[in-house]
């Protein structure tokens, strides 16, 4: 395997790079000098995004990005990624990923995710590339029994169709390992990813109504919505309202690179949480967003949204261990440099 521990003579193929997290990552890995190919049908992102890329990484970084608009579970199409460049691992972002309209359109998220992913790593293994970093998610903890959750917390039903193609992927990827022990694989379980490069340049531009909660308070901060909905205030927590680990998408991509470079020259399968260990309540998110915008958001508080935990945030400390890797962002940065973005970019690329 040709992952060494120094960047310059690596070549990433990231699938997704135009997504949210996928952009950041490729901020990061281009920073450090790797050689970044995106494959990316952008599907859900924005071609625009390339240019953001090329403005914060400056002209020699940007030199060593290539894109491709293809979609991933186009084996023709990896194949000639595969042949152009000699790539010595992937991170595999792209993906159906609006838990909602998992529900409504099972067969498009299961072939979709699974699909994508079953070609893709068929494509790797004929091209001789083993190494894998699969964009994982804590929905496959499910409603956990104990709080905070480590990686030897055991995986529960998913309660959506989305949850469930990480879930599975997780275990393809892991059965891989057990036929062929060559391979290199490494799960990524982000908890609540949010916030946005510190530029301002680049950040989350979701399509419609927003599902997530911080896209849609920036959204409701900017002016483009009259109020948050805040699923559910009984929940057994300190304000009734559910409590996520977010997590933002700088250290996600922080720790990215640094599996990156902890996986050179080995094989296996291991899983890390990506988090903070923090949990924060919707109410404190609103109050942080609130502060960091300069007014009170208004919010209407809902019944609970179906298939929602009461709480859960992550214990990172095996990622800390092993990645040398920590978050180093809190709530009030996540929030200001989420609304940077929205406030700068009320429209998200296209505006
Ligand atoms: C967070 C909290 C809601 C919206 C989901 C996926 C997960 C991952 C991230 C994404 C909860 C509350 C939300 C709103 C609210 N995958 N909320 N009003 O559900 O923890 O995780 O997104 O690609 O796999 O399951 O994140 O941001 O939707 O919700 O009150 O308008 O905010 O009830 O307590 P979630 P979220």
């Amino acid at each position: 395997m040709r992952i060494t521990t120094q960047p310059s003579n690596t070549c990433v193929l990231v699938t997704g790079g135009c997504g949210f997290i996928g952009s950041h990552t490729v901020v990061v890995l281009l920073q450090q000098g790797v050689e970044v190919v995106i494959v990316d049908d952008l599907s859900n992102s924005s071609e625009k995004v390339l240019d953001r890329i090329d403005q914060i990484v400056g002209a020699d970084a940007a030199e060593k990005l290539t894109f491709y608009q293809a979609d991933v579970n186009d084996r023709e199409a990896l194949d000639a990624v595969f042949d152009a460049h000699t790539i010595d691992a992937v991170i595999h972002f792209a993906g159906f990923k609006a838990v909602g309209e998992s529900v409504q359109k099972p067969i498009e998220y299961y072939s979709n995710n699974i699909g994508n992913t079953l070609t893709l790593v068929d494509a790797m293994r004929a091209h001789g590339c083993k190494s894998i970093i699969f964009s994982s998610s804590a929905t496959v903890y499910g409603d956990p029994d104990e709080l905070p959750l480590t990686e030897a917390s055991p995986k529960k039903p998913a309660t959506n169709p989305y949850g469930w193609t990480k879930w599975m992927i997780e275990e393809i990827l892991g059965s891989l390992v057990v036929a062929d022990p060559e391979w290199n694989v490494v799960l990524l379980r982000y908890f609540n990813p949010i916030g946005a490069h510190p530029s301002g340049l680049m950040g989350e531009d979701p399509k419609g109504i927003p599902n997530n909660l911080l896209p849609y308070v920036a959204q409701v901060a900017v002016g483009r919505r009259d109020a948050v909905h805040v699923f559910g205030n009984d929940y057994d927590t300190p304000d009734g309202t559910g409590v996520r680990d977010y997590i933002h998408v700088m250290d996600l991509a922080e720790g990215h690179a640094a599996a990156l470079t902890w996986m050179a020259g080995r094989t296996g399968c291991e899983v890390f949480n990506l988090g903070t260990g923090q949990g924060t309540s919707v109410l404190e998110i609103v109050k942080a967003f609130s502060a960091a915008c300069g007014r009170d958001l208004p919010y209407v508080i809902e019944p609970r949204r179906a298939g929602d935990v009461t709480a859960n945030y992550a214990d990172c400390t095996k990622a800390r261990e092993q990645l040398g890797w920590e978050a180093r962002y809190n709530i009030a940065d996540m929030c200001r440099d989420s609304w940077n973005w929205q406030s700068t970019n009320p429209n998200g690329y296209e505006g």
